[in-house]
């Protein structure tokens, strides 16, 4: 190549066109991708509140997808996929809590100019941050009442209340490889939140303490517990924004706002994993 002639791709093979071919735009839907960032007000700063949310969105899809997949991988004794596919749902998550920075650059008085346009909108609908919550284990029946107005999405959540979650099939493995896992809690009626049990803590109090005799439940273990980490660290990081672009002022949802988000921070999903540290 020479220093006066403009480089052209082409010479090496690149494909320049596409008249009746499948390109980059056409396989990744980006006419529809790219079309649905309609703002409703002319404000600056709407533009980043709706991408935030839409990435988010996206990433959570993904997700749900790979949890559903180690949910599986883990029911079939499958332990190694299942773990590849919890690494990556912790990653999600870890870059998920780096976006924060990014929204982090709007003001309360940038939110201001266009927060009432927003109606009763809310990130509390959204269907898809439920349906990761079902799925791992938290399902509490009061947060299924706002999608009662949408029949597809209902159908999305039955689906996913009616089977065992993430944490249920982990508990499952526990008893099929051999360790004491109270009756009670195998039988138990999966559409609820799992409860704290102490049979289940102590076994994997006995994984804990022995890890070379059980090193896949242990790294399951440790998956679960990596998971949850990032997943707190994702609603410490929201309830800060939120505070920091809000302050105390009630959500667009009707909750009390910062109050209601600082509640959620207690939520266990996997609380025998967090308390038996206390007992090693
Ligand atoms: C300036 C930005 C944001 C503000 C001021 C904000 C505010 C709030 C508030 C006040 C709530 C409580 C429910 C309500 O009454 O509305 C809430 C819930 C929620 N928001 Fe945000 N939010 C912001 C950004 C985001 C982003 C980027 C996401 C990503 C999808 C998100 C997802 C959620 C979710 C999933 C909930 C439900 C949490 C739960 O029920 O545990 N929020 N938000």
């Amino acid at each position: 190549m020479t220093t006066d002639t403009p480089y052209d791709p082409a010479e090496e093979g690149a494909q320049m066109r596409f008249d009746g071919r499948m390109s980059y735009n056409d396989y990744l839907r980006l006419d529809m991708v790219l079309g649905a960032q309609e703002c409703l007000t002319d404000t600056h700063d709407e533009m980043l509140f709706i991408i935030q949310h839409q990435t988010s969105e996206l990433w959570m899809r993904l997700a749900l997808h790979e949890i559903g997949a180690a949910r599986a991988a883990i029911r079939d004794d499958q332990l190694q996929p299942a773990f590849k596919m919890l690494s990556r749902v912790a990653k999600i998550f870890e870059q998920l809590n780096n976006a924060w920075d990014v929204l982090r650059t709007m003001t309360p008085s940038e939110y201001t100019a266009f927060r009432d346009d927003l109606g009763q909108s809310s990130g509390f609908q959204s269907w898809q941050y439920r349906l990761i919550e079902f799925a791992v284990g938290n399902r509490n029946p009061a947060m299924v009442k706002p999608h009662a107005h949408r029949a597809d999405i209902m159908e999305k959540i039955t689906a996913e209340l009616a089977q065992p979650s993430l944490y249920d099939e982990a508990v499952r493995a526990l008893a099929r490889a051999g360790l004491a896992v109270p009756q009670e809690v195998l039988e138990r009626d999966v559409s609820e939140t799992h409860a704290f049990s102490d049979g289940v803590m102590a076994a994997w109090a006995v994984v804990y303490r022995d890890p070379q005799a059980h090193w896949a439940l242990y790294e399951l273990a440790e998956k679960l517990v990596d998971f949850e980490d990032y997943f707190r660290r994702w609603r410490f990081n929201h309830v800060t924004t939120v505070e920091r672009v809000i302050g105390f002022k009630r959500g667009t949802g009707g909750t009390g706002g910062v109050s209601y988000l600082k509640r959620m921070l207690e939520v266990e999903l996997f609380p025998e994993l967090w308390r038996v540290r206390t007992e090693l």
